[in-house]
């Protein structure tokens, strides 16, 4: 079973393939510097850049993997959440694919393909918790059986990796934010300035970080070291992410997590989780920021359980809450 994966949910233009759970091919072209110095995400700018990069990406994705378009079993695309201009890019040219190959299509939530790409390198079955932290997300969720995501707990208002990127801007440094402060971090007292934890001694398991945006733009204007403010706001951002985690498996009775988004590529993160005792699963480095071999796994799995193609008029859906197909 060959698998093409197209992700064009956000501002990175993702082609995968992948064949018995292997990828075979994974490019992705990132936007980032077009962005870049307009502090975020232009939707249209992102919409014509993917329109412009995909026929280039699939060719390129088809010649690593030494394949045809004629081999392609399944096309998949993200369906949603995301903005709904990039969606439609990726969502008309994969089922513009399917059609013209006569292969069955399906679309993918999105976040469904961080979970399949943190199962990447070893398949984990559920029970188990998931922790998406990314730019658009930090949402937690039970997941007793494939399909049945229940919602424990997600941000009340910035993402984990939002808050990375707004305090990276606070201390002057480039976008996306989470590498740069990871990077100054290294060189800062992670105890050196004030944060608390966000919702800690709290009930329920939901997250906040913008709190911790105006204190560090606080923080600054005081007089403390970036690289101390980096470390310190890391440190607290992790211990309410892998502390959450904790709690939320204890009161479970799960061991099983699958962490997955942006946010995952934090090395302080995976080192608390590490240190856990849960049995952690991580996606590896290159499929931890959005990417279409993340699709292609997610669409591959789904297929196995049950094998339908999606219609061909199935909708963009930029809002689109994990559970709730519809
Ligand atoms: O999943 P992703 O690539 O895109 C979506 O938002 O869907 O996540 C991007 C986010 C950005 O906010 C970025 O700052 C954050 O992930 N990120 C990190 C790290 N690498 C990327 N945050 C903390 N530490 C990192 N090493
Ligand atoms: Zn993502």
């Amino acid at each position: 079973m060959v698998v093409l994966g197209i992700e064009t949910s956000c501002d990175d233009t993702g082609v995968g393939i992948v064949a018995d759970g292997r990828i075979l091919a994974n490019e992705v072209a990132s936007q980032t510097l077009l962005h870049a110095r307009y502090g975020g995400v232009v939707p249209e700018l992102a919409s014509r850049e993917h329109a412009a990069a995909l026929d280039e990406l699939v060719g390129r994705a088809l010649a690593g993997a030494g394949l045809r378009a004629a081999d392609l079993d399944l096309i998949a695309a993200t369906r949603g959440p995301g903005l709904i201009g990039p969606l439609l890019v990726g969502l008309t040219y994969a089922k513009g694919l399917a059609w013209g190959l006569q292969k069955p299509f399906v679309g993918v939530h999105h976040l469904e393909g961080h979970i399949h790409g943190a199962l990447a390198g070893g398949g984990a079955e559920p029970p188990f918790l998931v922790l998406i932290a990314s730019g658009g997300h930090t949402h937690l969720y039970d997941v007793p059986a494939w399909g049945d995501y229940r919602l424990l707990g997600a941000t009340r208002d910035d993402a984990a990796g939002e808050a990375f990127d707004k305090v990276a801007r606070t201390l002057g440094l480039g976008y996306p934010g989470g590498p740069e402060i990871e990077r100054l971090a290294a060189a800062g007292d992670d105890r050196a300035v004030p944060f608390s934890v966000p919702m800690k001694g709290r009930a329920g398991y939901d997250f906040s970080f913008s709190g911790l945006k105006t204190a560090a733009v606080r923080f600054a204007s005081e007089g403390y070291a970036p690289a101390d403010i980096a470390a310190s706001f890391q440190r607290v951002v992790v211990a309410s992410l892998v502390g959450t985690l904790e709690r939320a498996a204890a009161d479970l009775g799960r061991r099983r997590v699958v962490v997955a988004g942006g946010v995952a590529a934090n090395r302080l993160l995976r080192r608390e989780l590490a240190a856990s005792g849960l049995e952690v699963y991580l996606p590896p480095l290159q499929l931890t920021s959005d990417n279409g071999a993340m699709i292609a796994l997610a669409a591959a799995r789904r297929w196995e359980r049950e094998p339908r193609a999606d219609p061909l008029s199935l909708s963009a859906a930029p809002y689109l809450p994990l559970g709730e197909e519809v």
